[in-house]
């Protein structure tokens, strides 16, 4: 027994829930959880994501109803993925001022004002036939037999640009390029500020992984890739350092704040950047990490609420200021 047995004793702290909550070293609060939203064009009821409980494609009127509760719950912020009734080669419908986005922008904007943050997810494998992130070189799956090529960055980064200006004209606050093109996050900033838009922010999803964790988005999103993966722009598992580096880029490119991606697998990664930078560090709690629970939680295997919050409480330890989470309501409405 060590000479400092018993005076040390560390249960002092942990008797009561007085005392735990008086010592507890991290806290969460509903403004730093943003809540991922899918619209869908040409739907006329909410669509379920099977593979994620209580997930839905919206309607623009479901997306405008479900928002408001978020708010109402006081949620920090949304982010806004859409999905086009028609995809093509180079995914038109990301940047058309009418497209399913830019709509539910102002349908938003209309509703909500300043009561949120109403951010948009700046990709374009929800637009593409061929369901990769960018435009290909080559015959590019265009709806032709001939599916193939890879993914041409520079060419991609115009339509970045584009979209940018795009989601920046229908009231996005903060575009967050997720694609993970070299140059992405420069050639948004010089396309915002060169349309009269400095003022629109950019979270950038600059360590994002070529990860499992995607699965069920994929449904929820439409976005599988037809063929081939992601694995030659997003990050590979194995890599930690690379992440700051990314981090480092992004930042020098002009990003306002960073995200990790996925959350939960990936928490070391959260601490390495925060202890990094001095900007706002975001780690998204990604569409597999959801279905996991539910998928437990539904067989009754584990205790569903007490799984999110300590989920989302980790993710918070692990040193992010902002959550994306897709349980952004429903913690929300818990810690209030
Ligand atoms: C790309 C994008 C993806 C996710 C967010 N943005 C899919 C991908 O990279 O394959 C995944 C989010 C989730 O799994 O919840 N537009």
């Amino acid at each position: 027994m060590s000479a400092q047995f018993p005076v040390a004793r560390p249960r002092r702290l942990r008797r009561t829930p007085a005392m735990r909550r008086m010592v507890a070293e991290t806290r969460l609060s509903p403004a730093e959880l943003v809540l991922p939203m899918f619209v869908k064009e040409g739907i006329a009821e909410p669509q379920p994501v099977s593979s994620m409980p209580g997930v839905f494609q919206h309607t623009r009127d479901s997306l405008r109803k479900t928002a408001h509760e978020a708010v109402e719950a006081g949620v920090g912020g949304i982010m806004l993925f859409g999905i086009p009734a028609v995809k093509d080669a180079t995914g038109s419908g990301a940047d058309d001022p009418d497209g399913i986005v830019q709509l539910a922008l102002r349908d938003l904007n209309a509703d909500l004002g300043d009561s949120t943050v109403i951010m948009t997810d700046l990709c374009l494998d929800e637009y593409t036939d061929h369901g990769h992130c960018g435009v290909l070189t080559g015959s590019g799956g265009a709806g032709g037999e001939e599916v193939g090529g890879e993914i041409d960055n520079d060419a991609t980064l115009e339509r970045y640009a584009s979209i940018a200006v795009a989601q920046a004209e229908a009231g996005s606050a903060v575009v967050g390029p997720s694609g993970m093109m070299d140059g992405q996050v420069a050639a948004i900033r010089a396309a915002l500020d060169g349309a009269g838009h400095p003022d629109i922010a950019i979270m950038a999803y600059s360590a994002k992984y070529a990860s499992a964790y995607y699965g069920p988005f994929r449904e929820a999103a439409e976005c599988a890739p037809q063929f081939g993966d992601r694995s030659t722009h997003q990050q590979d598992p194995a890599n930690a350092d690379e992440s700051l580096r990314e981090v480092f880029l992004d930042l020098d490119e002009g990003a306002d704040m960073v995200m990790v991606k996925p959350a939960g697998a990936y928490l070391d990664i959260v601490r390495r950047v925060r202890d990094a930078v001095d900007v706002p560090v975001a780690a998204y709690q990604v569409s597999g990490e959801y279905a996991m629970i539910e998928a437990a939680a539904e067989k009754g295997w584990i205790d569903r609420e007490r799984t999110i919050m300590e989920s989302l409480l980790s993710i918070r330890r692990a040193g992010a200021d902002i959550a994306l989470t897709y349980w952004a309501t429903e913690a929300a409405r818990r810690l209030s």
